[in-house]
């Protein structure tokens, strides 16, 4: 939707909600926008387009439960499934848990070590467009969602480099990914199945056009990507080293210290995220995620 016509629809809807930016160049705060329930399309168009532009939006104090999560997660496409099937939730397998709870069946995705930069499902063939992250439990320090602007990062890259990465294709792997699990969290690795055969590895650019906005961004996710196609190995990872330093310096990151009943919803096609530990001897963390899977067409225009 351009401009104009989002102007227009905004009028016509008569749009409750309002739009504050609480990141350095991107990502918004949102309040008075509708979750529950039918949500015309003009005003659901109007919340797309202030994902376009704030690439990372966050609508605090709601009270979802998982069945709500999927409901208005459906509104923007079809959700993929995750590939850690145990991960998921048996009653609405379109959620992912992730932190240190386990109940009911579920068990959540608990990260005991180190993380890494990355946008969702970046192995697939067709990676996520959005990602929308719950909170339901929230530990009483850390545990924090670091985004990092992956956007303003490509506009600011040196002319030069700027030439050398353009055209280039990563191959991002599961193989690769487990691997680098298995140096850093090993506890993790140990009995994680990520179904590398389901997703066997995937060339994606470096430098990616969003189908909506058009704007570039640098896609690099450093744990996932095996090597740059034409390029030898070490170069390969000295140029992933080189890019992921530029995108995540501190003028490009939104840290969200998350408050129970935040719904942050962020564009994996303009924005990188990563985590931040938290103790989980002394709190209990459990956060609720839907992915929206690849070429949703609400997301697209
Ligand atoms: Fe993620």
């Amino acid at each position: 939707m351009n401009q104009v016509a989002a102007t227009a629809a905004r009028q016509q809807a008569d749009v409750p909600f309002t739009i504050r930016q609480v990141g350095p160049t991107f990502g918004a705060e949102v309040r008075g926008m509708p979750i529950h329930g039918d949500v015309v399309p003009e005003l659901l168009g109007e919340f797309i387009s202030a994902l376009h532009r704030y690439r990372v939006l966050i609508v605090p104090g709601l009270e979802l439960d998982p069945a709500d999560l999927v409901a208005f997660s459906r509104r923007f496409g079809p959700l993929e499934i995750h590939s850690r099937f145990e991960n998921t939730l048996p009653a609405h397998r379109e959620v992912f848990c992730v932190g240190n709870v386990e109940r009911d069946g579920m068990k959540a995705s608990f990260n005991r070590g180190v993380e890494q930069w990355h946008a969702d499902s970046s192995y697939r063939r067709t990676p996520s467009d959005a990602s929308l992250f719950y909170a339901e439990i929230v530990p009483g320090e850390g545990g924090d969602t670091l985004f990092a602007d992956a956007t303003s990062a490509w506009r600011t890259l040196e002319p030069a480099m700027r030439r050398r990465v353009e055209g280039l294709y990563a191959v991002h792997s599961l193989e690769t990914l487990r691997q680098w699990g298995a140096r850093h969290n090993p506890e993790r690795a140990a009995g994680v199945d990520h179904q590398p055969e389901a997703f066997p590895p995937v060339r994606q650019p470096l430098v990616r056009s969003h189908p909506a906005t058009g704007a570039k961004s640098l896609y690099v996710c450093p744990a996932v990507i095996s090597h740059i196609e034409g390029i030898g190995a070490e170069e390969s990872a000295m140029l992933i080293e080189t890019l992921i330093m530029h995108v995540t310096q501190a003028r490009f990151v939104y840290c969200h210290r998350w408050r129970k009943g935040d719904l942050v919803i962020w564009d994996n096609r303009a924005v990188l995220h990563t985590a931040s530990l938290f103790d989980h001897t002394r709190y209990q963390r459990l956060m609720y995620r839907t992915t929206v899977a690849g070429g949703a067409p609400a997301l697209a225009d």
